[in-house]
């Protein structure tokens, strides 16, 4: 395995072809790397548990490649720490949750640009640091503010931001969940558009940002093949299904107030439902994709409670800081139709929750069957369901097309095939960017394009009001189970494609 360095090199020659040659007529998707500022980040919630995980991880790898401008991070929160313990907290991260792509040498330079200031000390001291990493950079340098930070405290880090006078020059990337229904949407994207333009306003989804997201978007824009059968007259169903074997861990308290809906529904299911589903945007550009989505979640049917199944995986209610009465759905399925002329009809079903049986984050897209069969009943034809597409979106991507072929003998016996394609099989393996590294990197460049809109958050809002108004009240499930019974009555006469009944064919 490479160094994150020589890896990035080879990835930054591909994009710089790609700048150098843009459609006629069209812009270049991205700045290139001469382009692209030095950046003092300011990290809010620095020693927070998504900070330790992926971002001063990502941050590190992107540092030690040529992909990031040079840099100065300036990490706050509540705890108190100083620039040397900041230090140490973030080796101890890299340690425990870097990729491996990041030499001893690498990380050394990379924790040598971080400083830290803790949030007691005000905004005077914030923007004292910011100033100080700023004038170790060259002239034109540039600010990214990363609040990963709970929503609750959002506003009072805008606060911060606009009373150290850290406004100007400056992107800010703000974490789910985006208020917790249309009202709140609403009100948070005006109080935000009070300090910052939408233009500086980078709203986080991270699937967005994993490469295999990105593949459905090459998948089917990239080819003449799909596209002609990717409609209502060709396709059955779809489903997006993300079970988690995870539970927990320490955020009772953040899940208890939020719920499987809005913790991952109205985010991260519905952004990848929009990119199976949208029409082919104008260019791979910010506005032109953001305008096709926007247009899928505003022809999305108002999602009713009596299609949807809530869950609570039994022993949650004993779960320390949870109510004893609480109410909050660990798991959800539901089914939703988008009503324009491409999927009138085609359902849509969405699953995910906690203490699942298998950890997956699949799309599976069931095409119809054939409209009349001339093998013999007990050929096995249509006895393991419809033709699929499956793209499986974990970080290195896979893709299964699965039909019905004959088996090697006698008679005429069917057997499901398939044909699977596997990142890890390809050299590039290893180039691949985790989702949070693509995404600060590319808000480094003012990259609009894998991030949400208000407008689009306040749409996906509107279309729940049914269901947060009225939800069904929550069923048990086993722990390591596919979720409550009544999940299969939301699909029959379909069923559900995990778990799988072949696995995937192992990487030779
Ligand atoms: C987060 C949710 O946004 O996504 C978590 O808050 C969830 O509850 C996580 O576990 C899943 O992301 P990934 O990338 O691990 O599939």
């Amino acid at each position: 395995m490479g160094t994150a360095g020589a890896i990035i090199d080879r990835m930054l020659e591909t994009e710089e072809e790609n700048i150098a040659y843009p459609a006629p007529g069209a812009r270049p998707r991205r700045p290139s790397r001469e382009h692209v500022a030095p950046h003092v980040v300011t990290l809010f919630g620095a020693t927070g548990d998504l900070s330790r995980r992926k971002l001063l991880p990502g941050l590190a790898r992107l540092s030690a490649s040529k992909l990031a401008p040079e840099l100065r991070i300036v990490g706050t929160s509540l705890d108190v720490y100083d620039d040397d313990s900041f230090r140490e907290f973030a080796r101890a991260a890299l340690r425990e949750f870097g990729s491996g792509k990041v030499a001893d040498d690498q990380i050394e330079l990379f924790v040598e640009k971080l400083r830290f200031v803790p949030q007691s000390e005000g905004p005077e001291a914030l923007a004292r640091a910011v100033a100080n990493a700023e004038a170790e950079l060259a002239d034109d340098v540039r600010r990214l503010h990363y609040l990963s930070v709970p929503p609750q405290a959002a506003l009072a880090v805008l606060e911060t931001l606009r009373a150290a006078d850290l406004v100007d020059r400056a992107r800010v990337i703000m974490e789910k969940p985006f208020g917790h229904d249309l009202e709140s949407a609403v009100s948070l994207n005006a109080t935000v558009h009070e300090t910052f333009k939408e233009s500086q306003i980078f709203r986080i989804d991270h699937f967005l940002g994993k490469e295999p997201a990105l593949n459905i978007l090459a998948f089917r824009f990239a080819n003449g093949l799909f596209e002609p059968i990717w409609n209502r007259n060709f396709i059955d169903h779809v489903q997006i299904d993300v079970p988690e074997t995870l539970g927990l861990e320490d955020r009772v308290e953040f899940y208890e107030s939020t719920g499987a809906f809005r913790d991952m529904v109205v985010t991260h299911l519905l952004q990848v439902l929009a990119f199976i589903a949208i029409e082919p945007p104008t260019a791979l550009e910010p506005q032109a994709i953001s305008e096709e989505k926007n247009k899928v979640f505003r022809s999305l049917l108002p999602i009713l409670p009596r299609h949807v199944v809530r869950g609570q995986f039994d022993g949650y209610l004993r779960e320390h800081g949870v109510s004893p009465h609480s109410d909050t759905e660990t798991f959800i399925a539901l089914r939703c139709q988008i009503d324009n002329w491409r999927w009138a009809g085609v359902p849509f079903y969405l699953r995910t929750g906690k203490r699942m049986a298998e950890g997956q984050r699949i799309v599976s897209i069931a095409f119809r069957e054939a409209p009349k069969s001339m093998f013999p009943t007990n050929s096995g034809i249509g006895t393991k369901g419809p033709d699929h597409l499956t793209f499986d979106l974990a970080d290195a991507a896979r893709l299964s097309l699965s039909f019905y072929g004959k088996r090697p003998g006698p008679g005429m016996r069917m057997d499901k095939l398939s044909m699977q394609f596997a990142t890890s099989e390809t050299e590039e393996v290893t180039d691949v960017l985790e989702a949070y590294e693509r995404l600060i990197l590319d808000s480094f460049r003012g990259d609009h394009t894998l991030f949400t809109t208000a407008e689009g958050i306040e749409s996906l809002w509107e279309r729940s009001i049914p269901l947060l108004e009225d939800p069904p009240p929550v069923k048990p499930y086993a722990p390591g189970s596919w979720g409550p019974n009544a999940i299969h009555q939301l699909i029959a006469p379909n069923a559900w494609r995990l778990p799988f009944e072949r696995a995937w064919r192992e990487s030779r």
